[in-house]
């Protein structure tokens, strides 16, 4: 097994690995060590289907729980992120965020495989949130160390949410749910679970205040904070190819989407692992 770092904030290319195979203990401990190191792993030319896929996620953890999202049929751990050439909707998860933060044991980490690949754009951007954390000016963190951040998926999956019903047009199966407002707490600054790396965890979006503080005084805090877990410097851009399964860390980076392909389909197969267990 090859793993190339990407040269950028994170992320690795991992090639000499067949995972259309079982996989012994030593590769998964290899690859588990590698994505704890670049955070986000992709491995081209897997010309993988869905037990393939169901198979490599479980070898991480047991399957996280997917709420807003109908399955494909015939799985009960598979999502399609579609996209359709001709669809008007804005882009799904184009905003920078951790995937399910909201929940009470956010899923650790996600697993993509690129299925339909448009031959420009929808490259999907990481933000490293350990180098966002060690980079922050000490002045800058004093404002944030301490804080516990209010998650919810109001703003998304609510039904008056932007995935909600006034939606329309979208191939994606979004089923928003009023119990999109419900609330979970994470510290803002938390050690991963597994390196014990300080990272920022999650950001504005699924995060909609801090605990004791007014929202006047927490909206301006977490945009500056979004801009800053955002920048350049701490991103790494996936380019994607058909047949590359890609997985990342959500307790280590934010990822969105991006756009650029229109006129052109794109499908994405995801599944999501659950929150370590040790
Ligand atoms: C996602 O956030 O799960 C999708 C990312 C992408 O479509 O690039």
């Amino acid at each position: 097994m090859k793993v190339t770092p990407s040269g950028q904030a994170c992320g690795a290319e991992v090639t000499g690995i067949d995972l259309t195979q079982p996989l012994s203990a030593d590769d998964i401990g290899q690859i588990r060590s590698a994505w704890l190191q670049h955070h986000v792993l992709s491995f081209p030319d897997q010309a993988m289907n869905d037990d393939d896929l169901e198979r490599f996620t479980q070898y991480f953890g047991a399957f996280g729980l997917d709420p807003f999202f109908d399955p494909i049929e015939g799985r009960q751990h598979i999502a399609a992120i579609r996209r359709d050439a001709d669809e008007k909707s804005p882009l799904f998860a184009e905003n920078w965020h951790s995937d399910w933060s909201f929940q009470a044991r956010p899923p650790a980490g996600t697993c993509l495989l690129g299925i339909t690949i448009p031959p420009v754009g929808g490259d999907t951007l990481f933000a490293n949130q350990h180098a966002a954390l060690d980079a922050m000016p000490p002045e800058m963190r004093e404002k944030y160390e301490g804080l516990v951040a209010i998650h919810s998926a109001q703003m998304a999956y609510a039904p008056d949410g932007a995935y909600g019903e006034k939606d329309e047009g979208r191939s994606m199966a979004i089923r928003p749910d009023e119990s999109a407002r419900e609330t979970q707490t994470h510290p803002l600054i938390r050690e991963h679970p597994e390196t014990g790396r300080p990272g920022l965890f999650s950001c504005l979006g699924y995060i909609i205040g801090f605990e004791g503080m007014a929202q006047e005084e927490a909206l301006p805090l977490l945009q500056q904070l979004y801009a800053w877990q955002s920048r350049d410097e701490f991103v790494y851009r996936h380019q994607w190819q058909p047949n590359m399964l890609v997985m990342w860390d959500n307790r280590s980076v934010l990822h969105c989407a991006t756009g650029g392909y229109d006129g052109h389909d794109r499908l994405l197969h995801r599944t999501t692992i659950a929150a370590y267990q040790a």
